[in-house]
């Protein structure tokens, strides 16, 4: 029977506490297809062997997800990308087409979007402040300065100035990122003067990291986004909270790209129920 089983999967390094499994092989459960989607951990050296052996496989692979730290490095390996791709410069869902052709698409950017609009955050002429210049900043930032709600100013801080100059240089190559300024210290945020501040580093994932903002910096005017799920309340939200302030960490930003990249395999829109479904797979994945 298993030789029949599409797979899909999550390739990326390390992948032990991934949540994607749980969404998408219970979507596959809820409309009875016959789909599997894996962990495939890997060290940079075997992604040669990973493309070239894609097609061999007895149990074909039609798609999968991509997470840190290969977003930029599978891009040489694609035959195809997305507009938006284009203009991100990362890849985090890939399509096997009908013709082996892999098409790479990036759904953490609208995935974001999405969850801020649920949220009903706003985000024009908006004042926000970006913590973090990795990959997660890249699509974000990207989006932000793409959307017809543009907002009036980005100030982006990262413990390494170098990384947030590069990525603002290398978006701005193909992104108009007037709107965006790189800071030397987060007192240049200036967070009382902020609307939405937005943690895209890996800062709060361990629940003993400090907090890069002081907590008197944060105000009841202010909503905090913070992408990690894994604690559900880092002490940046829980701070943040305690001020007053709107808070959201990153769940649904990842059970939306999830949404959009499982509509890409599938070319189908999942209904409600099928969200509903991911959504709770999501959940019940976190630690209480
Ligand atoms: N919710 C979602 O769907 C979603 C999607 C993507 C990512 N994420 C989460 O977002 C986080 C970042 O992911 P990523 O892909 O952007 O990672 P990444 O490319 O590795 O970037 C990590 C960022 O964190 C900063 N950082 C790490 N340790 C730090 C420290 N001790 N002090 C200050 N800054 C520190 C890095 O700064 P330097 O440049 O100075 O090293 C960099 O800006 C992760 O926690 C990930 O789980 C969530």
């Amino acid at each position: 029977m298993e030789d029949h089983v599409s797979q899909y999967g999550i390739i990326g390094n390390p992948l032990k506490h991934s949540l994607s499994p749980l969404m998408h092989n219970a979507a596959f459960k809820a409309l009875d297809v016959e789909a599997i989607y894996n962990l495939f951990p890997l060290e940079e050296h075997e992604l040669d062997d990973f493309f070239a052996n894609l097609h061999e496989s007895t149990s074909p692979i039609f798609g999968f997800n991509v997470t840190v730290p290969y977003k930029e490095k599978v891009l040489k390996y694609l035959d195809t990308l997305s507009p938006l791709v284009e203009k991100v410069g990362a890849v985090n869902t890939v399509v096997i087409n009908k013709e082996r052709k892999l098409v790479g698409y990036n759904t953490d950017s609208p995935g974001f979007m999405i969850h801020l609009s649920e949220l009903r955050v706003e985000t024009s002429d908006k004042r926000i402040a970006v913590l973090g210049a990795g990959g997660s900043a890249k699509a974000i930032l990207a989006t932000l300065c793409m959307i017809p709600e543009r907002p009036e100013y980005i100030k982006i801080y990262n413990r390494t100035a170098e990384r947030s100059e590069k990525l603002l240089k290398e978006l701005g190559s193909r992104i108009n990122m007037d709107i965006v300024e790189s800071v030397m210290s987060v007192d240049d945020l200036e967070l009382r003067d902020t609307d939405l501040l937005i943690n895209t580093t890996s800062m709060g994932l361990n629940e003993e990291d400090p907090c890069l903002i002081e907590e008197d910096l944060l105000h009841p005017d202010l909503f905090v986004y913070d992408l990690i799920y894994n604690p559900k309340e880092t002490l940046l939200l829980r701070m943040a909270r305690e001020q007053g302030a709107r808070t959201s960490n990153g769940l649904g930003m990842l059970f939306y790209q999830g949404v959009l990249a499982f509509q890409h395999w599938a070319q189908v829109e999942l209904d409600d129920e099928v969200k509903q479904i991911m959504r709770e797979a999501l959940e019940g994945g976190l630690q209480p």
